[in-house]
């Protein structure tokens, strides 16, 4: 398996200085910036759009992660793309045709993942699964940061992992919530290689986060 990245959720980071926290956790060492979109619909929340993706940009030397937890999803892909995404994930419940979204994430020129919720089964998958990038595994409910992980998706973990691995197959298996010290090592047991960690990533300031990330990388 490739080496564990880490993508730290800027929902956890300090919203008044958000330009200053995406260049601190790219020079703490993390791999990708995952920025959550919440739009108060698909689920309770509401975050950030566009317009601060791309103000963001400048401040990041690490691609950008975007995992929209918005409905529709089809509208907005070519303005995140354009704002400066470099993956772009969604949830198949946001839409009732998650192949063609697929297909017009990759059209404008991004990565594509493919977001299951805890409860998602795993046959929405299946058919999915040769055309996308990535596989996010939701390890609690979207919405929020700061939750519990749920033990129950480790076992989710553990069975894409076959398939990924039985099929030959170049996609990124990341995790999302709940990734502590504790968690991250069982996760990337179950066969996670991104792991998402806001919570963790931004605790204790910025002069913290690098010894954060080492210490979520390091855990196996
Ligand atoms: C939840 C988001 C997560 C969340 C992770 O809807 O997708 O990325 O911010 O936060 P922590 O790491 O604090 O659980
Ligand atoms: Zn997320």
């Amino acid at each position: 398996m490739s080496a564990i990245k880490i993508a730290p959720s800027i929902l956890a980071s300090d919203f008044a200085r958000l330009g200053e926290e995406v260049s601190a956790i790219c020079e703490a060492g993390c791999d990708y910036v995952h920025v959550d979109v919440m739009d108060g619909h698909f689920v309770p929340n509401i975050t950030i759009g566009p317009s601060v993706v791309k103000a963001l940009k400048p401040h990041s030397t690490k691609p950008f992660d975007v995992h929209l937890m918005i409905s529709p999803v089809d509208p907005y892909i070519a303005d995140f793309a354009e704002a400066g995404a470099d993956i772009v994930t969604f949830h198949p419940e946001a839409g009732h045709h998650p192949h063609r979204t697929i297909q017009s994430i990759k059209a404008a020129g991004c990565k594509a993942g493919l977001s299951l919720n805890p409860g998602t089964p795993l046959e929405m998958l299946w058919p999915l699964l040769g055309d996308l990038d990535l596989v996010l595994v939701m390890s609690v409910n979207p919405g929020f940061g700061g939750q519990s992980f749920i033990e129950s998706q480790l076992a989710r973990i553990e069975t894409i992992r076959k398939r990924i691995d039985a099929e030959g197959l170049d996609i990124e298996l990341e995790v999302d919530g709940g990734i502590n010290f504790e968690t991250a090592p069982r996760a990337i047991t179950a066969g996670a290689n991104v792991l998402v960690a806001g919570t963790a990533t931004f605790k204790g300031g910025p002069s913290a986060y690098a010894s954060n990330i080492a210490a979520l990388r390091d855990e196996k």
